[in-house]
């Protein structure tokens, strides 16, 4: 890997969820989905702590143990408001509800909501309730490390604002096809991202995400852009 963390720890757990360690020593979940993802190792489904943690949207894969964490390790809730209320109702102690477009400090870091261009329905009790729109995030490190997490999107113009703005270091984008752009569309997004690196997510865990590093890796070998051919349960340091 030719990207320099500076102690930033990046653990991908399968599918869209990453547990980042801090330099300071902060835990971050991005969507807590560990229990039914078929990706996550075991021996990853289960956490010391959770000083903070990001949600992208309301759907299953994305958000399945939140509620469940949350109430374990009472971490700060970072989501969109409507999300984040649901989440409240369900037990979350802190929540820190955004918009897109906005910036907080939680814990050590600095998130901005971003747009991503998908649904954002919550499955509960066999009903959908509404839950907001989906979002992505740029997370900003105390050593200045970017990263942005695209949650479930297709390919969009603005990507280009998420560049000229924040010129995120680190892209995690969803590769998969069918419930997100597949790797033409992600090589495009990477153009107008302009990334270090990249982090392909969102593909393989079930037959419908058929898209794959190796496709997404040929289109972008002109880019001159670093594809992280990561594991899940595997730490980047
Ligand atoms: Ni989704
Ligand atoms: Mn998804």
């Amino acid at each position: 890997m030719n990207i320099k963390l500076d102690g930033v720890k990046i653990t991908w757990l399968g599918h869209a969820t990453f547990r980042i360690e801090t330099p300071g020593g902060k835990t971050i979940l991005i969507d807590p989905w560990v229990m039914g993802n078929p990706m996550c190792p075991d021996d990853q489904k289960t956490f010391e702590k959770i000083d903070v943690m990001l949600c992208t949207h309301g759907h299953g894969d994305h958000i399945g143990d939140a509620v469940a964490l949350a109430r374990k390790h009472n971490p700060v809730v970072v989501g969109i408001y409507e999300l984040c209320m649901w989440m409240q109702k369900k037990g979350a102690k802190q929540i820190s509800p955004m918009n897109k477009g906005g910036t907080q400090t939680v814990g050590d870091i600095r998130v901005t909501m971003v747009h991503a261009d998908h649904s954002c329905g919550i499955e509960d009790d066999g009903q959908i309730i509404y839950g907001g729109e989906a979002c992505g995030y740029v997370i900003q490190f105390e050593n200045n490390l970017k990263i942005y997490h695209a949650g479930d999107t297709n390919v969009f113009g603005d990507m280009s604002i998420i560049h000229d703005l924040y010129a995120p270091d680190v892209a995690m984008i969803p590769i998969g096809d069918h419930y997100t752009m597949g790797p033409r569309e992600a090589s495009y997004a990477c153009r107008l991202l302009r990334p270090k690196a990249i982090i392909p997510m969102h593909f393989g865990t079930f037959p419908l995400l058929t898209g794959t590093p190796a496709q997404f890796t040929k289109l972008v070998s002109e880019m001159g852009v670093e594809v992280i051919h990561t594991e899940p349960g595997k730490t980047l340091t």
